[in-house]
């Protein structure tokens, strides 16, 4: 196919996208409405319901082969066309599963029945992630509905796990290691830089997630008849999370930054250009001042430095009222976010020694590992993201700037690991999307110019040797 033909073909798909665009939102808000909450076991049907509805909407949008494969967990839906001959392969991934919706008081809209206001359609899932994937089953019918074939050989999966882990992906890409040959990986899972600033990702931070619980007696206490005799786990939980990080933000576990690779000058200056308004930033978190490890910059705190964050803590008496109680147990939800070329299950280690050291012998300490994600940091000068810039700019009218993010996507070190795969990482979600938390948003301008540039990025691909 020449240039010129397939510039054409592009303009007719584009067109076909623009007809289309108010359709698209009503389909997105039907997927929206279904509650696959990986997280939660009452939700297990609506996870169940969500893969079939997606294997359908792939089927519909002309994917071949399409199925559910079966995994101890989830089931990973996947679909294909792979008729672009001697064209490279793209292995596309996302995930069908949301967050769960606490606290569900402060939404302003169910989250589940998806609404659009300002521009922005309202749901858990919007933007991360399913919005982001009905962005590429829309490219993907757009360009078999209107010229018949892809420019380039395609492979979907989608999985039903990734908020909770992965657990089962990484089986499931070994299992499938031969089927799921491609030449890369491309995933919108992940905001863009910031409104009206399209970027690609070239790195995300690991992850190592830990629940701590402490025992102090059988039952809760009258803390008038046995305060002073025995420890609170409370305060011994307060003290032990104390022990994990100092005054100045950095980790105190013993060995935790041996394996952190430093943050190169060079990209520190890359990080300072990029048009970063912290004042903004803080205002818009609601923040009253910044917090973090003394020495760098916002930035490269939250993508080039590691973190121990608590996530959850529970203990004792917190209803209405005073209760004089010394209660038996205390929990705290932890995680560390990770950068290359720190290991999850090593600093997982690290951090229960360190928990067992300082612990006193007054409480029963048990950790459950949850989940643990590699970080993962790619070159960024490989010609399959230079084609993304130009799809990008296609369909945002700007060439996009290069981020690392500090969320995490444990697959996709594992693509890099397991399949020799590099990624491309063009998300279109905003930064304050809400993504995890009530009122999760996408913006509609850029889930369509998101369709457009998918069908750009499929062309760009398919275009090179
Ligand atoms: N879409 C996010 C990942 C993300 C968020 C990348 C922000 C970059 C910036 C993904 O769905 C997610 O939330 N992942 C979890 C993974 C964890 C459960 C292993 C995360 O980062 O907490
Ligand atoms: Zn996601």
């Amino acid at each position: 196919m020449s240039d010129r033909t397939s510039d054409a073909s592009l303009d007719r798909v584009i067109d076909f996208v623009n007809a289309n665009r108010d359709r698209y939102v009503e389909e997105l808000k039907e997927y929206l409405a279904i509650p696959s909450i990986s997280a939660l076991p009452d939700h297990a049907e609506d996870v169940a319901r969500c893969a079939e509805w997606t294997a359908a909407a792939l089927s519909r949008a002309g994917l071949e082969n399409v199925r559910q494969v079966e995994t101890p967990g989830n089931p990973v839906v996947y679909g294909d066309w792979l008729h672009a001959d001697g064209a490279p392969t793209i292995l596309f991934y996302g995930h069908y599963d949301v967050q769960p919706v606490d606290p569900v008081d402060l939404w302003e809209s169910p989250p589940f029945e998806a609404t659009v206001r300002q521009g922005e359609i309202y749901a858990r899932g919007a933007a991360d992630d399913k919005g982001q994937v009905f962005m590429h089953v829309k490219a993907i019918e757009a360009c078999l509905t209107e010229t018949g074939r892809l420019p380039v050989n395609l492979k979907v999966i989608l999985e039903g796990e990734e908020e909770v882990g992965s657990k089962h992906l990484e089986g499931f890409i070994r299992d499938h290691e031969a089927d799921l040959a491609a030449d890369v990986v491309v995933i919108s899972d992940t905001p863009m830089f910031d409104r009206g600033v399209p970027s690609i990702c070239y790195g995300l931070r690991g992850i190592t997630y830990c629940q701590i619980d402490l025992r102090g007696t059988t039952t809760d206490l009258h803390s008038g008849s046995f305060g002073g005799a025995v420890a609170n786990p409370a305060f011994v939980l307060a003290q032990i999370l104390n022990q994990m990080k100092d005054r100045s933000g950095r980790v105190r576990i013993p060995g935790f930054y041996d394996d952190v690779r430093p943050l190169t000058d060079a990209e520190r200056a890359e990080f300072a250009k990029l048009p970063f308004d912290e004042r903004r930033y803080r205002r818009e978190i609601g923040a009253p001042k910044l917090a973090g490890e003394t020495g760098y910059t916002t930035l490269e705190r939250l993508w080039g430095r590691p973190t121990f964050e608590v996530n959850g803590l529970l203990s004792g008496f917190t209803g209405d009222g005073a209760k004089t109680v010394i209660p038996a147990v205390a929990m705290a939800k932890v995680s560390m976010r990770l950068v290359p070329d720190q290991d999850p299950v090593k600093v997982a280690d690290l951090f229960e020694a360190h928990l067992r050291k300082v612990a006193p012998k007054s409480v029963a300490v048990e950790v459950q590992r949850m989940h643990a994600g590699r970080p993962w940091m790619t070159a960024f000068d490989n010609r399959f993201v230079q084609a993304a810039g130009r799809a990008i700019e296609r369909g945002f009218g700007r060439t996009p700037v290069f981020n690392r993010e500090g969320g995490s996507i444990p697959v996709v070190a594992t693509f890099q690991e397991v399949l020799g795969l590099p990624a491309v990482l063009f998300g279109v979600g905003l930064p304050d999307e809400n993504a995890h938390a009530p009122n999760e948003k996408l913006d509609l301008g850029n889930f369509h110019h998101g369709i457009i540039a998918s069908a750009a990025l499929y062309r760009e691909v398919g275009a090179l040797d």
